[in-house]
């Protein structure tokens, strides 16, 4: 099995100042790509700023006898997010990888909840995420090259008490991914989602220091760089990845029932069919909606 390399590849990685995407950072510039380590440097429930984080990254990948560049910018607004895959213009004349992985939590029931907190969380992971790829697309386009990778949850997954907002954010990336998969395979393009598990400053305030010492970023970090290599032939999938343990998860919809549509159809026919639309038994996934409106339609009878 061929070595995978990142030699003459560049990378952009959101919020590479600590925990995961430093360990993406890490591992990428090891294997010869030039990396701009992004990181605003506030703390984990996004306040403040400090451009130590990004530049500590960077004196470590130099230090390890790699190249990077550091980016101090916040992922959260439009100019700013053109900024950061500047750099990667400006320092390298390319950018072929992005890592949308910054992120930050204010997690609070939905009652307690601020709009603030809502805003400021879709802001970092959603308009981030959202800002970033759509910056960096017309340069991977005009290479016919690249691979985003972005970050959601098992939150957005499956669910989480005190986890609304980021919950929301986290599975509107997989949307998104869904599409920037459809509109990108023509030009080379591949993007998919880590749902990563890791100790970090952010789980080390919901997980014991014995299981934050167990769950190491950098046991995440080989399914994100392959993610981001040229070996990487998948795309809108999303993967988790975390104590040694790798796995796909994905949207799966069950065969149904067609009820005929000629006929008036009650909410008695529902729940006189409850069972079988609940059941996922033989259910399947689907490439794109086109591909599961065919199904749908399937039963039509046309003219
Ligand atoms: P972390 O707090 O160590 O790292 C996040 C980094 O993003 C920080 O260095 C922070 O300064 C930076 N950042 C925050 N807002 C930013 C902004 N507006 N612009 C640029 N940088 C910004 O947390 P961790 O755990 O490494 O999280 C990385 C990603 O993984 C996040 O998207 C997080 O939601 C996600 N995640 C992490 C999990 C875990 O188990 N650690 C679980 C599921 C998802």
């Amino acid at each position: 099995m061929a070595e995978v390399k990142f030699d003459d590849r560049v990378a952009v990685v959101t919020g590479a100042g600590g925990g995961l995407g430093k360990a993406y950072a890490m591992l990428l510039a090891s294997r010869g790509a030039k990396v701009v380590v992004n990181d605003l440097g506030g703390s984990f429930d996004g306040v403040g700023a400090d451009t130590r984080a990004a530049q500590l990254v960077v004196d470590e990948i130099k230090a390890a006898g790699g190249e990077a560049t550091p980016n101090y910018d916040s992922v959260s607004d439009w100019e700013s997010a053109q900024a950061i895959i500047q750099t990667a213009i400006d320092a390298y004349g390319r950018i072929d990888i992005l890592i949308n992985n910054a992120g930050i939590l204010r997690d609070k029931s939905l009652l307690k909840m601020t709009i603030e907190d809502y805003k400021l969380v879709m802001a970092v992971h959603m308009d981030g995420t959202f800002y970033c790829t759509k910056a960096a697309l017309p340069h991977m386009r005009e290479a016919a090259y690249g691979r985003i990778v972005s970050t959601a949850s098992g939150t957005g997954v499956y669910g989480n008490f005190g986890q609304a907002n980021y919950g929301a954010a986290k599975m509107g990336i997989v949307g998104f991914t869904n599409c920037v998969k459809q509109e990108g395979a023509k030009y080379n393009i591949l993007a998919n989602v880590i749902v990563p598990q890791a100790g970090t400053r952010m789980t080390a305030t919901v997980l014991p220091p014995n299981i934050i010492d167990k769950l190491k970023p950098e046991y995440v970090a080989p399914m994100v760089c392959w993610l981001a290599s040229d070996h990487c032939d998948v795309s809108g999938m999303y993967f988790m990845a975390g104590a040694g343990y790798f796995s796909r998860s994905a949207i799966v919809e069950g065969p149904g029932v067609f009820l005929d549509p000629d006929k008036e159809i009650t909410i008695e026919d529902v729940e006189a069919n409850i069972e079988k639309i609940k059941s996922l038994e033989g259910g399947r996934g689907y490439g794109s909606v086109t591909e599961q409106t065919g199904y749908v339609l399937s039963n039509l009878k046309l003219d």
